[in-house]
């Protein structure tokens, strides 16, 4: 499901990670784990496509993130470290707002919404704004489960711990 061969990226003279290498089979589930700085974030990003390696590759249900981005995001819910939001927009409208950026029309937006509000106990807040639940991750993980074939999902859910 996810191969990522050989990894590297460099920012100037700092490299950041060097040679990272594993695969991820269906179902499985796996802990990234590091001390700060050790490169966690640095190769989410890359392993996502929000920015492209150095050298090596990954591979997202087959299609490679480089040659062909759009096929590998759509397999991907992503929860980056400071997850943006429309913070004036409410839990429900967000949410299927970004549904609906993502392809998702008609019942298939509706259903995947409503498992996301689900998986992640949002029902109460449905129809609150955003900005009124400060320091809360729960809307943006449900963003990551709310794709249309949210097949592979990653979370970066403490900032503190890098
Ligand atoms: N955009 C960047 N420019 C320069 N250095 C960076 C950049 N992003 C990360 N780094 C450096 O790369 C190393 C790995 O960072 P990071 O991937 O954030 O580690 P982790 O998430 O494991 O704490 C750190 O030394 C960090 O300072
Ligand atoms: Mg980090």
């Amino acid at each position: 499901m996810i191969k990522v061969e050989n990894l590297i990226k460099t920012f100037g003279p700092k490299r950041a990670v060097d040679g990272v290498s594993f695969a991820v089979e269906r179902g499985e589930v796996l802990g990234f784990l590091g001390p700060n700085g050790a490169g966690k974030s640095t190769s989410m990003r890359m392993i996502t496509g929000f920015i492209p390696p150095t050298s090596g590759t990954v591979t997202v249900g087959g299609f490679d993130m480089l040659e062909n981005p759009i096929p590998a995001k759509r397999l991907i819910g992503y929860l980056p470290e400071n997850a943006p939001a429309y913070t004036d927009m409410t839990v429900g409208g967000f949410l299927n707002f970004t549904a609906e950026l993502r392809g998702l029309r008609g019942e298939d937006r509706k259903k995947a919404v409503n498992r996301a509000v689900e998986m992640c106990f949002l029902d109460a807040v449905l129809h609150q704004s955003i900005d009124t639940r400060p320091g809360d991750s729960g809307v943006g993980r449900a963003d990551g489960w709310a794709g249309p074939k949210p097949e592979i999902r990653g979370a970066e859910p403490d900032p503190a711990d890098g």
